[in-house]
């Protein structure tokens, strides 16, 4: 599958985000059953759309889509290029109509965009509003249906980025008094655009301790999710203080940090109780696992809402081959857990390096970022290191 854009116009001055058009056009081809076929897309102004429209529809005037099939008269899609690839045709759009359009309709120049798409594309796959009322509702009908799953749809929503604070309360607890204060760098952390912040309460207190979570649960204005191991006292805490949710992890006193997943399948009765009783009190739960299908499915069997699928072992990979089969197991188990219902989030180890491949999944709702991010903030600040974390992460996951 193919999606070629040319840009005939000035994108900077539409603000034109192409790789959020590229992302929704593989959806609306893979919607419509032509994810092999290949398909152009010829961005223009007025100017150009209105040469195109005189001289192939003989008609005056600008217009808001063209659109041409390979080959005339054929079926649309058993059209075969000279170098044996199955090709669609091109559709042709003015931005500049697109822009008008979307003021009138207060919709986004995007979203215009996205429907003049949906429309070329509808009519390449040989649907035409010209031929008869009847033909005409079966295309807007088809056309609506697409606009309305494509906003619901998975492609639609942006990989959120959630970061943790322990380490500042590391580098606290290094010096045994009050600063830096991981409240405080929470909030700088919110305020340069992070959707969550994520602690953990570790058994023996080496970073976070009860009065940072207790502060924290105060003063969070996005969402607190606090990761635990699943030990007896720690539930308690959790039970009164109420994130917005609980990760699971599996905690050993000797490891420098979380070194592997949870065993799922080794422990789903204690891990099962455990779900139960944060789901009573209102506490979403996560399971922090390692990307392999047999953790996936035991994670769905015993009820949790989430997976954290473990990047570690993607970002340490020695050599990029390795890296890729990790990244594979990655993707692969998102999909798996996406498709079984399960919510998916993803982390650890994740740098400014790594983090967009994993952000670009369409399965992966957020990223639980810290060492990096806290790493680089002493360089350059938390304000900036989360904001270049926060734009790695929107870019992949090209969402405006
Ligand atoms: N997710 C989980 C479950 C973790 O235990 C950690 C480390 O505290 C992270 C994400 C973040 O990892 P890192 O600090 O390497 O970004």
């Amino acid at each position: 599958m193919s999606v070629h854009f040319t840009v005939n116009c000035d994108s900077a001055i539409f603000r034109l985000n192409i790789r959020l058009l590229h992302r929704r056009t593989l959806w609306l081809l893979q919607q419509n059953k032509v994810a092999e076929h290949s398909i152009s897309i010829l961005l223009v102004d007025d100017e150009e759309i209105s040469w195109l429209n005189s001289n192939y529809r003989n008609k005056t005037g600008a217009t808001n889509v063209l659109s041409f099939p390979l080959d005339d008269g054929n079926d649309p899609l058993s059209v075969v290029n000279s170098i044996g690839i199955k090709e669609l045709g091109d559709i042709i759009i003015s931005v500049e109509t697109a822009r008008r359009e979307a003021k009138n309709l207060n919709v986004s120049l995007h979203d215009s965009l996205t429907w003049l798409l949906t429309h070329g594309l509808l009519h390449l796959l040989g649907y035409d509003h010209e031929r008869s009322k009847k033909e005409a509702h079966k295309m807007w009908d088809l056309e609506n249906k697409l606009i309305k799953q494509l906003h619901n749809s998975r492609s639609n929503q942006m990989t959120q980025l959630a970061i943790n604070v322990d380490h500042v309360a590391t580098v606290r607890n290094a010096r045994g008094i009050n600063e830096p204060d991981p409240v405080a760098a929470a909030a700088i952390c919110e305020l340069a655009g992070a959707s969550g912040i994520v602690v953990h309460l570790r058994e023996d207190r080496r970073h976070i301790n009860d009065r940072d979570v207790r502060l924290l649960r105060e003063t969070i204005k996005t969402r607190m999710n606090l990761e635990m191991g699943a030990n007896k006292k720690i539930i308690e805490i959790a039970l009164a203080l109420k994130p917005d949710m609980v990760t699971l992890v599996p905690e050993k006193r000797q490891e420098l940090t979380t070194e592997g997943g949870l065993n799922v399948s080794g422990q789903k009765k204690k891990l099962a109780r455990t779900i139960n009783l944060m789901n009573k009190s209102g506490i979403p739960v996560s399971l922090f696992i390692d990307p392999e299908a047999k953790q996936v499915k035991a994670a769905h069997a015993i009820g949790a809402t989430y997976v954290e699928l473990h990047t570690g072992r993607y970002c340490d990979a020695e050599n990029e081959t390795i890296q890729e089969e990790e990244y594979q197991m990655i993707a692969s188990a998102a999909e798996e857990a996406y498709q079984m219902g399960l919510r998916v989030n993803a982390g650890h180890g994740l740098d400014y390096q790594t983090t967009a491949k994993i952000a670009a999944l369409d399965t992966i709702e957020e990223l639980s970022i810290g060492h990096a991010i806290i790493a680089r903030a002493v360089f350059v600040g938390l304000d900036q290191a989360v904001r270049e974390m926060g734009k790695i992460v929107r870019d992949a996951s090209m969402i405006f």
